[in-house]
């Protein structure tokens, strides 16, 4: 009796100790079949009891043992919420979102000093009466140099080697990058009447060896202005009137002549070197790189519309005069900015890019 009676508060101690160590859903579950289940310790004794003869001796055992049956089932199911509790708060505390951390930094993008110079020269011109247009930077061969006047083998053609496309027509190749903005001026006189007053943004290609203030591709404004009683006058006083407005009005400026097939007289707009203050040389006296010593940066040709290309497009030549003028935008960058190396611009650095 005693011993039977001992048996069954063993199992059920040793039941309680391992259940507190029974950590998880599967742990618990080992528990319950080694104690409570068909062949679990507990189980095994009350089969037992049927082999006692003694009544009061099976009777005691057989409520003993149903008391530790119930304990156990009480304390497996105690055990199995807290469990449930645990995995719940750990999983909430792992989803939980603290909305007073810093968030994650997007970096700020901002534009390229060429673009930012190229939307204020446009919109200096567009303030001055122009309006803005655009054309192809695949052009044909008649647009970019016959129909302004510099037919094959010109010797002016020298100052325009390019990329031509790999398209034949009549054993010619017709097609280029175009290498000016120039071919804007004959569409845009062939589509309009006068008044006109446009100006035309892109890129050119020229086929050349790159210096500090040259690269093979380069953003042009072309400029074009044709009406009654158009003069050099007007031309200074715009070209001129723009480079206030970009440069501020401290910054000289100087016309020179120049040569362009398109244009008679041609002359090009120069402006005071930023890096030498139009010295030619270094405070030190080293010869200045960027103005190549002359003081000066060419940032734009310009001259008067010559007459047989109006003719061509259709227009009265003795009514009708213009002006054209074609400037480069990153020579503009480099003077506004203060850049010794037009190559920094498409080199693609970030620690340059970040400084504007
Ligand atoms: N197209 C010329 C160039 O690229 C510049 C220019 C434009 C000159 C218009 C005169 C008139 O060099």
């Amino acid at each position: 009796m005693t011993s039977l009676l001992d048996t069954i508060s063993e199992i059920e101690q040793s039941a309680i100790g391992e259940l507190k160590s029974a950590s998880d859903q599967s742990a618990l579950e080992a528990w319950h079949i080694r104690y409570l289940g068909r062949k679990g310790k507990l189980t095994q004794v009350l089969r037992s009891l049927a082999g006692v003869a003694n009544l009061d001796e099976r009777r005691a055992g057989g409520q003993r043992a149903n008391v530790a049956k119930e304990r156990l089932e009480a304390a497996y199911s105690e055990q199995r919420s807290q469990i449930e509790e645990q995995r719940l708060s750990s999983v909430i505390a792992g989803e939980r979102l603290d909305v007073t951390l810093p968030g994650i930094a997007v970096p700020r993008g901002r534009l390229h000093p060429v673009t930012q110079t190229m939307r204020d020269v446009l919109a200096a011109f567009v303030s001055m009466g122009f309006q803005v247009a655009e054309g192809p930077e695949i052009e044909w061969d008649h647009y970019n140099f016959e129909a302004l006047r510099i037919p094959a083998e010109h010797p002016a053609r020298d100052m325009w080697d390019t990329l031509w496309i790999d398209y034949e027509q009549d054993g010619r190749r017709p097609m280029l990058m175009r290498t000016h903005t120039s071919p804007n001026q004959i569409r845009i006189m062939e589509k309009t009447r006068p008044p006109v007053r446009v100006v035309v943004p892109g890129k050119c290609y020229r086929f050349e060896a790159t210096d500090p203030t040259h690269e093979w591709m380069m953003q042009q404004v072309e400029g074009l202005a044709v009406d009654d009683g158009i003069s050099m006058a007007d031309l200074k006083g715009s070209l001129t009137d723009f480079a206030r407005r970009i440069f501020g009005p401290e910054r000289r400026t100087a016309f020179r002549c120049d040569y362009f097939p398109f244009v008679e007289p041609g002359m090009e707009m120069r402006i005071d070197c930023f890096i030498c203050r139009g010295e030619g040389r270094l405070e030190d006296g080293r010869p200045c790189r960027t103005c190549h010593q002359t003081g000066w940066i060419e940032i734009l040709g310009a001259g008067m519309v010559h007459p047989e290309i109006l003719e061509n497009v259709g227009y009265d030549s003795g009514r009708y005069t213009g002006f054209a003028f074609g400037l480069g935008i990153e020579r503009i960058a480099l003077l506004r900015y203060g850049i010794e190396d037009i190559r920094h611009l498409y080199a693609n650095d970030l620690r340059f890019l970040e400084q504007f």
